[in-house]
């Protein structure tokens, strides 16, 4: 499809319900209450001339070029900034209007470069297209005169330049800061002839509190603010929509295209998670997806201690097969096994886990949301009865209170903070939890009501004097509970919460967060009247993970908040697919749609399907694979995205298991450290190049379409069906519209989801099925799905991982915005810029005690492990915690962390790990002998 823009509306769309009537050069039109005339002609299809409106923002009425004749009304107001009036009568098009804009245009255009043939915006610029649309053939006044064409360029932003010269001062690109994105971090300085846009005094786009999002690029109506892969490579000839491959927010984007050449990714209005918007890693960090690194052969080796050989795909494929049949051959069935990538789509993932499944005969396929969000899975099914958050993330829209817990959205899941922030500058009040001083604590016009600073660990005691205070203070919505929930559970979980042990006073001694604080936010929380949890990794990477998910849901029942508008409990889930990977039937126990293994009906349905015999037994999860490798049973992976040995727990242990086997299988884009204990390397294909579906974290299924071919020559579903075949059993797809009339045909919650469904409607979340063929934005709205909401007793067990006088400090970690993950994309990237390292975060108080100053390199050690980082004091992390990323393989971030995790559903204890930290000499042995150079990495 052709880059045709978007209609521009000029003004935003009123969301009040009555209707005005009225005309527009005389034609008759009914339009919504507070609707602009602007838009009201725009939606009649009369476009009035506009520069400083554009429909994504609020309007400002500075330009003056989109004036207009109201019958009765003096002068010529603006039609941006005034709204329809019932029985009015518009005029946009008379000679004294035609003249006015001339004239406006002539000023514009006499202080603006005339170089619009070797301009970068030239055919996407309008002021360009006012000029023509207003009929400005000459300017009058000379360009002698004072003017701004000599202002420099600021180009210190990697991916856009800001050019002064071509400023029309029009404020878009302030207010998309401000309004979209709401980090304020651009103004208009000065008055008059000298007013400017300005980053700050003396700062450049670089240094200023810019976190590249590109709004202000993308509604910049001339070629001031323009991406510098556009300056580069010239304006894009087609485009295709497709979705972001980092983050659960899922955004949709227009991929603009000149051939084979991926010029630029625009944020998607119709995107139904981010109408319209992005972070700078979906927008700007794309450059990995086509960097040299990429391997594009598949390659294999007999042992681990010889170099790679280059194979075409067929012996690739025959060698996999083999070893796997030979270890199967000799240890067995259960000897092999594999793992699914989040970062895939669902029709990939799909065949993975059946390969394992149908092909390997056994279940021993787990996937990276074990160590990430399993205990949500686990929490949510028990109370609620459904895998999933509860709500779309319009929902925060209507949030009074929004609850923060373990999460850290403007880093995280920037998009959703920025909608996030908008309610709250709306008035919506926010709880922090979490041990750490994240943005959303206080930032410009965002301040938390309540900041509970807790210690890393002791989640479940302050959900449980939460509901403490609702149980005891007459807060629970008796109505709500009688009608939905189950009532021995509830009986039970009242009398277990109403104890002395989980009153805010005896809590405030194990969380270290005052009592009456508790109170006061449990009270807020309570009294919404809606009231909406979003949480993270900070709640699931712990033993109690899921007890933690189970608290919260307790809490967001017996206060009535879920089953409508601004209320849930909503997981922020890390990766791209991560629902969709586990909606996938990636776990052990369990078949596609959480269906038990167990189950002999569920079984039987796969098996007519398949046409094989499926072991009714669960398989290993990953820590299970990792044990029993190193006890010599288990001998064979194959590892669908995911670079295990950098992102698992304890790495020791993890490096150990995987040197065991005798066929690690990695499929991935970038020769990975895993890959260092590989036979078999299958490249795969990046987001650009798939064709599928992810579903993001408010289990939207969004289309990945292809936008250039396979770099590889296959599509990675193709790779795992040409290894299904090898073994014997049959796959034969034509292509991944068919897995996922499989997955349809399968799947009860996805019966009514198909490739044309989804691109006739843009996405649905599921359930999507014959009773909402337009999916389920909200859950549980008359019932919950397992019926009766049922409440668990969530007894607060204090962490195996205590802080001694050996291991004084708590290290937790965490993700920074401008890196993703294990860093495999965004480190090639210009992204690095701001991130070159994994730095550890300590408290001045900490540092002094230990003589670490600014910048030094500090060893942090713990029972498991060493590593060395250089030090930055914060007062964002409390005395006797400390913080890092883990973004950057030669940190080693997981050497430290502990063999710990949540007992039901064994995701690692990433947040709670006790360490030491104390100044250091030079890097550590592992970092020296696996990174070698990259381990010297520079001072900050
Ligand atoms: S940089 Fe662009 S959006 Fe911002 S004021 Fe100038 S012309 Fe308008
Ligand atoms: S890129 Fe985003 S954060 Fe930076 S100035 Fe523009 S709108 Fe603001
Ligand atoms: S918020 Fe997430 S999905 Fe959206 S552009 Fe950023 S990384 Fe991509
Ligand atoms: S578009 Fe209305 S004043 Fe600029």
């Amino acid at each position: 499809m052709a880059t045709s823009k978007e209609k521009d509306f000029g003004t935003p769309e009123s969301t009040l319900q009555g209707l005005v009537s009225l005309t527009i050069d005389g034609i008759p039109i009914q339009v919504a209450e507070g609707t602009s005339v602007m838009r009201a002609a725009a939606e009649t299809g009369i476009s009035i001339p506009k520069l400083c409106s554009t429909d994504s923002l609020n309007a400002f009425g500075s330009c003056r070029l989109c004036l207009v004749e109201i019958e009765g009304q003096q002068g010529m107001p603006a039609s941006c900034s005034t709204l329809v009036g019932e029985g009015m009568a518009v005029r946009t098009q008379t000679e004294r209007l035609a003249k006015v804009r001339r004239g406006v245009m002539e000023l514009y255009i006499s202080d603006h470069p005339l170089d619009c043939l070797t301009c970068s915006a030239n055919g996407d610029c309008e002021l360009q297209d006012m000029a023509g649309a207003v009929g400005l053939r000459e300017v009058r006044y000379g360009f002698d005169g004072e003017n701004h064409l000599d202002l420099e360029v600021d180009s210190s932003n990697p991916y856009f330049s800001f050019d002064p010269s071509k400023c029309i001062v029009c404020s878009r690109c302030v207010r998309a800061c401000d309004e979209v994105q709401g980090t304020f971090a651009l103004t208009i300085e000065g008055r008059g002839f000298d007013s400017k846009v300005s980053t700050g005094p003396g700062e450049n786009f670089l240094d200023s509190e810019c976190v590249s999002c590109g709004a202000c690029v993308q509604v910049c109506p001339t070629a001031t603010l323009m991406e510098k892969s556009v300056i580069e490579h010239g304006q894009p000839e087609h485009s295709v929509i497709t979705t972001c491959a980092y983050c659960g927010v899922g955004c949709s984007f227009k991929a603009e295209m000149k051939g084979n050449q991926l010029v630029r990714m625009v944020p998607y209005r119709d995107g139904q998670a981010n109408h319209g918007h992005s972070c700078v890693k979906g927008r700007f960090a794309f450059g990995y997806a086509t960097h040299p690194d990429r391997v594009l052969k598949p390659l294999i080796r007999d042992k681990i201690s010889d170099a790679w050989r280059e194979v075409e795909w067929d012996e690739a494929i025959a060698f996999t097969a083999n070893r796997f049949e030979t270890i199967q051959a000799e240890y067995g069935r259960k000897s092999i096994g594999g793992i699914t990538s989040s970062r895939c789509t669902n029709e990939e993932v799909w065949v993975v886990q059946k390969l394992i499944r149908a092909g390997f005969k056994n279940n021993n396929v787990d996937t990276c949301a074990r160590v990430c969000h399993s205990p949500t899975g686990y929490g949510l099914k028990q109370t609620l009865g459904t895998s999933a958050g509860t709500q779309h993330f319009d929902s925060v829209r209507e949030a009074d209170v929004i609850v923060v817990i373990g999460a850290n959205p403007t880093e995280a899941h920037p998009v959703f903070a920025s909608q996030m922030k908008r309610r709250l500058r709306e008035g919506a009040r926010l709880i922090v939890i979490d041990p750490r001083g994240i943005d959303l604590v206080r930032s410009p016009h965002v301040e938390a009501r309540h900041h509970l600073q807790l210690l890393p660990g002791t989640n479940v005691a302050m959900i449980n004097a939460f509901a403490h205070v609702v149980v005891t203070e007459g807060y629970v919505d008796e109505e709500y509970v009688v009608a939905r929930c189950d009532p021995e559970s509830f009986a039970e979980w009242r009398e277990f919460v109403q104890r002395p042990e989980n009153s805010p006073e005896a809590v405030a001694k194990v969380t270290g967060v005052d009592a009456q604080q508790i109170r006061a936010a449990a009270r807020l929380y309570a009294g919404g009247p809606r009231s909406a949890i979003y949480y993270g990794l900070g709640v699931t990477e712990h033993s109690q993970g899921s007890t933690m998910v189970m608290g919260m849901a307790n809490l967001a029942m017996a206060t009535g908040n879920i089953g409508f508008m601004g209320v849930g409990v909503n997981p922020l889930r890390g990766q791209n697919n991560v629902q969709g990977s586990c909606d996938m039937g990636s776990f052990p126990h369990e078949l596609p749609g959480y269906r038990p293994v167990t189950d002999d009906t569920v079984r039987g349905t796969f098996e007519a399907a398949w046409q094989v015999e499926l072991d009714a037994e669960p398989g290993l999860r990953i820590p299970n694979m990792f044990d029993a490798a190193i006890a010599g049973e288990y001998r064979g992976m194959y590892i669908q995205g995911e670079d295990l040995a950098q992102s698992d727990p304890n790495t020791q242990h993890v490096e150990a298991a995987l040197d065991s086997m005798d066929c690690v299988v990695v499929q991935d884009l970038f020769l990975n450290e895993t890959c260092r204990f590989a036979h078999v390397f299958l490249p795969g294909t990046s987001f650009l190049e798939k064709d599928g579906t992810f579903t993001n974290a408010e289990r939207r299924i969004n289309r990945v379409r292809p936008v250039m071919p396979s770099q590889t020559g296959m599509a990675e579903w193709e790779v795992t069906q040409a290894l299904a075949n090898a073994m014997g059993y049959p796959m034969n797809y034509a292509n991944a519209a068919e897995i996922m009339d499989e997955i349809a045909a399968l799947t009860p919650t996805f019966s009514g989801v198909s490739f044309d469904h989804l691109d006739a409607v843009g996405s649905v979340q599921w359930p999507c099925n014959e009773a909402a063929p337009l999916g389920t934005p909200i859950m549980h709205i008359d019932q919950f799905v397992r019926g009766k909401g049922k409440f668990f007793p969530t007894e607060f067990v204090p962490t195996e991982e205590r802080t001694t006088r050996r291991f004084p400090l708590i290290l937790t970690t965490g993700r920074i915005l401008s890196q993703y993950n294990v860093g495999a994309q965004t480190r090639r990237t210009p992204n690095s810029i701001w991130s070159p390292e994994d730095v550890l975060e300590v408290h001045p108080h900490d540092a002094e005690l230990r003589g670490i100053v600014e910048g030094d390199l500090v060893a942090v050690s713990s029972r498991k492990g060493e590593t060395t980082l250089h030090a930055t004091l914060t007062d964002r992390v409390p005395p006797g915690v400390v913080y890092t990323t883990f973004h950057h393989p030669e940190t080693g971030a997981n050497i430290v962390t502990t063999e710990f995790s949540d007992w039901a559903t064994n995701c690692p204890e990433y947040k709670v790990t006790a360490v030491q930290v104390l100044p250091a000499s030079r890097r550590t042995e592992w970092q020296e002998r696996v990174h070698g150079e990259k381990a010297q990495v520079v001072r900050i």
